[in-house]
């Protein structure tokens, strides 16, 4: 059994897909982390009774900080740290006490059109105006520096017909549905290896 916590800060539908897809013997959801207080995915979190712990770097009353959640993961044997929408930076040395344990969701094919303030409709802004022909989504190892990690699984898609970018941004969003629980259940199965340094997904 993977135990997975899983950071938003939004909408939460890749939460959501990972949750309903992955296999309930293969995972639990042991904590959702957000940096807000009012985001929808958090209602998910409530009506299926998963943990929830709202994270600052700041101190600020209800929510705890990344000494705090440091301690709890390693308390609630967390396997695998999630970033699915999560739009704050996460301070290095939480990524370094999880190198390797921190997976991020990028809804475009890293290393391009990733970066600071490359998050939601900005990605696909810019991928809209620069006219490419494909697009897609990336999952990736976290490292210090934003969307720079090791790319575990790429999907791509034609978007050559896509009238705007919140066209591209829906069509790619089934994709993410369909890639993150694919990887997830991967890990749950322990066929994500780091050989070389180059990520290996085992069959
Ligand atoms: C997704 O497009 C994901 O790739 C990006 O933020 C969005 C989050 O959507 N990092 P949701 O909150 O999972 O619905």
């Amino acid at each position: 059994m993977l135990n997975i916590a899983v950071f938003v800060s939004g909408r939460g539908s890749n939460l959501k897909s990972v949750y309903d897809k992955v296999p309930k013997n293969k995972i639990n959801v042991s904590a959702v982390v957000s940096d807000r207080t009012d985001c929808i995915a958090l209602d998910f979190a409530r009506i299926n009774n998963i943990p929830i712990f709202l994270v600052s770097n700041k101190k600020q009353p209800d929510f705890v900080d990344y000494v705090f959640l440091k301690e709890k993961f390693i308390e609630l044997k967390i396997d695998l740290i999630l970033l699915a929408g999560f739009l704050k930076k996460i301070p290095d040395e939480f990524v370094d006490y999880f190198e390797n344990k921190i997976i991020n969701i990028h809804p475009a094919l890293l290393p391009s059109f990733g970066g600071k303030g490359m998050y939601g409709i900005n990605v696909h802004r810019e991928v809209f105006n620069s006219h490419v022909k494909e697009s897609g989504a990336t999952v990736h190892f976290v490292d210090k520096i934003y969307d720079n990690g090791k790319i575990i699984f790429q999907k791509k898609i034609d978007i050559s017909d896509t009238q705007s970018p919140e066209e591209i941004a829906s069509r790619l969003l089934t994709i993410e549905h369909e890639i993150l629980p694919f990887v997830i259940e991967k890990f749950a199965d322990n066929k994500i290896k780091i050989e070389n340094d180059k990520v290996v997904i085992l069959d």
